[in-house]
């Protein structure tokens, strides 16, 4: 990430700016208005799940069925890395949620991600991307961090920008998928319709279907289990305070969609570390403070989304906790105790952390049921669906599905 600046520049540069996502400027696309190929610039047809604000979208990115359908091609397509050994979609597996399972991403060559992977779950309704960077606004943005980032390396873009295009320039089939796309363009082949076109794709990876929904938004009485439902309500007491930072229908008060009148974007010390009883993080992974440099956003993250989180282990922004019983047991204590090592230090007496986090006991039966309310959140139509399958057959589908 030490060079994200370079790609926030980069990305003003060729006008993928979109500060609210909602109201940038044009870019050097051709407005919607101009209808000269209007059945190219069909409106997606959503299918959102009930209860679903729509997504917003930038106003130089409007979503177009064409458009979905080249970044979905472009989101499985290895040659997108500079030794085509790896696609987005290595990082972010459908069969789990969009995560990958390990502690922290790997790149193209084999360079160490210091960040956990993240879901993909419902992402467009984020207000800003990446586990904490508040300048991070639209999904076109957030993806030019994975094309260009040098630190580790992980799709290997920066100085190969021509080599990658060429690759899918020589493409018959990308030729007629990016002049579907972006007909105004007098050159589709561009670093910022790349990115724009996976955008479009990503925005549409919605998930609404899960157990919780069916009782919840879909009036099932029997959709969840009586567990999950005594669950629901430890999660959403005062005394556990779960919904304080993972609430509203997207488990995360970091919204923004058509419907939103305040731009909520909140940061949380949750209290994983205290090295040395400084409230120090680890280096390459103390959050806000990465951008601040101000010691009161030492450790703080975006609180994430909690759907489909059953398939998104190892958690947080490190991966450094293994199981949902492992979280529910760091919440209890109020912060996370290391007792050796580098790190050693006792999280629940950081200077820094939540004033939400005081801790709680469970019994055993209590811990079950806010556990089956979490597994409650799993969506297994989005998780196998095949609008969000890879193409090309490399990623497995989840076992599960049909
Ligand atoms: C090497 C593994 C890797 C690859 C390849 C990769 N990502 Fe990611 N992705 C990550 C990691 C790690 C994060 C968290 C980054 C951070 O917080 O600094 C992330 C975060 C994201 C986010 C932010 C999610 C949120 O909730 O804010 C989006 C969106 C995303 N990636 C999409 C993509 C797309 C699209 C591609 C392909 C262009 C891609 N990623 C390629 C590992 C990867
Ligand atoms: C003060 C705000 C706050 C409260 C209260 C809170 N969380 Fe979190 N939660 C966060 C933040 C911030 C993260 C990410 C922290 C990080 O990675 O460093 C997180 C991460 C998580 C994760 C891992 C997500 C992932 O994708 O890896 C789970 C699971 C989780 N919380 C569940 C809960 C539950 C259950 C409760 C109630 C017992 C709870 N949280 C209470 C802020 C909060």
């Amino acid at each position: 990430m030490r060079n994200f600046h370079k790609i926030l520049f980069y990305s003003l540069l060729i006008g993928l700016g979109g500060c609210d996502g909602g109201g940038s400027s044009e870019s050097s696309s051709a407005p919607a208005s101009t209808n000269s190929t209007t059945s190219q610039l069909t409106a997606y047809s959503w299918q959102l799940p009930p209860g679903f604000p729509t997504p917003k979208v930038p106003e130089d990115n409007p979503i177009t069925a064409a458009k979905v359908d080249l970044g979905h091609f472009l989101f499985y397509d290895r040659r997108l890395s500079i030794n085509e050994t790896i696609a987005c979609a290595n990082c972010h597996k459908q069969n789990r949620a969009f995560s990958d399972g390990v502690k922290t991403a790997v790149g193209a060559l084999g360079g160490i991600h210091p960040r956990n992977a993240m879901s993909l779950t419902n992402v467009s309704y984020n207000s800003a991307f990446n586990w904490a960077n508040p300048l991070l606004k639209t999904l076109q943005q957030q993806h030019l961090v994975p094309m260009f980032n040098e630190f580790p390396v992980e799709l290997g873009w920066s100085d190969h920008e021509q080599q990658i295009l060429d690759r899918l320039r020589t493409d018959v089939i990308y030729q007629e998928k990016f002049a579907q796309a972006f007909p105004n363009e007098t050159e589709p082949f561009s670093v910022g319709s790349v990115s724009k076109a996976i955008a479009a794709f990503v925005t549409t990876l919605v998930s609404g279907n899960s157990a919780y929904d069916k009782q919840i938004y879909q009036n099932q009485v029997n959709g969840m289990s009586d567990s999950a439902k005594r669950g629901m309500e430890l999660f959403n007491s005062e005394r556990l305070e779960c919904f304080h930072c993972h609430g509203g229908f997207n488990f995360t008060q970091s919204t923004n969609h058509t419907k939103t009148e305040f731009i909520e974007l909140e940061f949380h010390n949750n209290a994983l570390y205290n090295i040395g009883g400084s409230g120090a993080y680890p280096e390459d992974g103390r959050g806000l403070w990465e951008l601040t440099a101000q010691q009161a956003d030492m450790g703080r993250f975006r609180a994430p989304t909690l759907r489909n989180i059953e398939l998104t282990a190892p958690y947080m922004h490190d991966g450094s906790i293994d199981t949902l019983e492992e979280v529910l047991d760091h919440y209890a204590r109020g912060g996370r105790n290391i007792e050796t090592g580098d790190y050693a230090g006792d999280g629940s007496r950081s200077p820094y952390k939540s004033d939400l986090l005081v801790g709680f006991v469970l019994t055993p039966e209590e811990k079950q049921d806010v556990i089956n309310f979490l597994k409650s959140l799993t969506d297994w139509e989005f998780v196998c669906d095949t609008r969000f399958s890879d193409p090309f057959g490399n990623i497995p589908r989840h076992a599960s599905c049909p």
